[in-house]
Parts: structure tokens; C-alpha cells; sequence
């Protein structure tokens, strides 16, 4: 899609690699910024095949190819923030908490910067005013060093539109509040927040998935669950903080049962996006 900003405008507002080293002068990994890539997870996979390090990130202004959960595509115009960090967990350090850990890093980032006060659709988008507005996809590989997780994030900061089919459940910053945002500040501190998250999962990443569960709108709410050939009614009870983020439901022949990450899909009841 073409930029819908004028060209003044877009130079203001969009991604800089330098401004970026600039905002992070003492980061190990200095991220790199590129015009437009096939997706940065595939572009930091093959980083990570040459032995790229924690805490490598890449950013891209577009993606021709982005991908989402469940093998599905994720539509990447300019105007958006795409970007892919490396985390390489230790043996002993837990995995389920990662995209909980990232939810909440980018979901203080957007607070801070932009002053938006997003909610959490469990297991892994960003909300705005009940519209998709960030997108988390953490993929695991192993390597010759161990394992290696590639976590991707989408947010939508500066899109103008979206294609038909998007519109009536995606929205940015911009087209929530009016305001373009400068992507190079957002990128920054989702940064900051990402390194903050990193830390805070070797150490205790408690609190952060007691700030999760405060923030995920799915809790309370009557849900379908969906698998490959079933579908199942159910009420979403809470978040399970010892299980990284994992989401109680009961059926409604009273079993209950943890959902952990994408072995299944959620559809709200009542037909909104929740
Ligand atoms: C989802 O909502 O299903 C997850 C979307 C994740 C999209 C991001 S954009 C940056 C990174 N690169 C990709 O190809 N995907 C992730």
C-alpha cells in the first residue's frame, strides 16, 4: 500500500536506524532498520544461522511477507512497527511466560510513548478501543548455541487503512487517536521494555503476569473454543500466573480445562473481537 503520509510527514515520523543507535547508545546488539523485508522473523532466522547474539533485533518498515499465528499471513503496510528480537533462554529459564512477558513489555511501551492504555486479547494481541492493534508471534528453533526464540511483533502505529477485510477488527495509534507517533521513540522503548522482559524472565516473571492478567479482556468473557474439527462453548475463569500465562475455561458440562498456547482458538460469543 502506499504511504498514505505526506512525504515531510513520513520523514518526521518513521523508523531511523541511526536515531535508533542514537536512543540506544549502550545496547549490546545495535538493531538494524530495513526498508522492507520478506518478514524480520525469517530475516533474524537467518541471522540467528550465523550466530547472531542475544538481543539481536531487526526492524522493517514493510513486510512482503509477515507472518502471524497459525500459519496465518500478517498484512504488513508502511506505517507500521515490525520488528523481531532474539532471546536465547537458558536451560533453566521458563518458555511459556515469553509472549505473555512481550504482551506486557510493548503494552507499558505504548503507554509511556503514545499514551495509549491497551488491553490484552489472551494469548497474544494488543487491543485498542476493541481493535487488533498489536499482533505477537514467538517462534522456537534450536541451533548449534541451544535454543533460540525468535519474537515477533507487529504493531500497527502510523497506518492510515487497512485492507477490507481488516478494517472492521484492525486500528493504529493514528486512527485511534489522531496523532502520528514517532516510530523511532516507540521503537526504542518497546526495546527497553523487551530487554526489562528478558531479564524479569530469568529472574521472576510474576509480577509481570500479574500485570498481564489485570490487562486481558478474555477473562469473564463466554468464549467458543475452537479445534481442528470441535467447538466448544465456555466461560474464560482467569489466568493461570503459574503456568506462564496459561487461561482457565470451564465447559459448560462443568469440566475445566488450562489452555496453554495455540492448541486452540478463541471466538468471543457475542460476536465482538475481544
Ligand atoms: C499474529 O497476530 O498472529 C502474530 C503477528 C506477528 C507479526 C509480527 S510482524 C514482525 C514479525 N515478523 C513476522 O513475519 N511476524 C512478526
Amino acid at each position: 500500500m502506499a504511504s498514505p503520509f505526506g512525504a515531510e510527514e513520513r520523514m518526521q515520523t518513521t523508523i531511523s536506524e541511526k536515531n535508533l543507535r542514537r536512543l540506544l547508545p549502550d545496547r549490546a546488539a545495535p538493531p538494524l532498520v530495513f526498508e522492507r523485508l520478506d518478514s524480520t522473523n525469517a530475516e533474524l532466522a537467518r541471522l540467528c544461522a550465523s550466530g547472531a547474539s542475544e538481543g539481536a533485533a531487526v526492524f522493517a518498515r514493510s513486510q512482503t511477507a509477515g507472518r502471524g499465528r497459525l500459519g496465518r499471513t500478517f498484512e504488513s503496510p508502511e506505517g507500521g512497527l515490525y520488528l523481531s528480537v532474539l532471546w536465547r533462554p537458558s536451560e533453566s529459564d521458563p518458555l511459556f511466560p515469553i509472549t505473555a512477558l512481550a504482551a506486557v513489555a510493548v503494552r507499558r511501551a505504548l503507554l509511556h510513548i503514545c499514551g495509549v492504555d491497551t488491553q490484552i486479547k489472551w494469548r497474544n494481541d494488543l487491543l485498542l478501543g476493541g481493535k487488533k492493534l498489536c499482533g505477537i508471534l514467538a517462534e522456537l528453533k534450536t541451533d548449534a548455541r541451544g535454543l533460540c526464540v525468535l519474537l515477533g511483533i507487529g504493531v500497527n502505529v502510523n497506518t492510515r487503512a487497512f485492507c477490507e477485510d481488516l478494517q472492521p477488527r484492525a486500528t493504529s495509534v493514528f486512527l485511534h487517536t489522531g496523532r502520528a507517533v514517532d516510530e523511532t521513540r516507540l521503537a526504542a522503548e518497546i526495546l527497553r521494555e523487551l530487554d526489562a522482559a528478558r531479564r524479569v524472565l530469568s529472574e521472576n516473571p510474576k509480577p509481570y503476569l500479574a500485570e498481564y492478567a489485570d490487562a486481558c479482556i478474555t477473562v469473564g468473557k463466554r468464549v467458543t473454543v475452537l479445534r481442528a474439527e470441535t467447538a466448544r462453548s465456555a466461560l474464560a475463569l482467569g489466568i493461570d500466573t503459574e503456568l506462564g500465562g496459561a487461561l482457565r475455561i470451564r465447559y459448560d458440562d462443568g469440566s475445566e480445562e488450562l489452555l496453554i498456547s495455540g492448541e486452540a482458538t478463541l471466538r468471543a460469543e457475542n460476536g465482538e473481537y475481544f
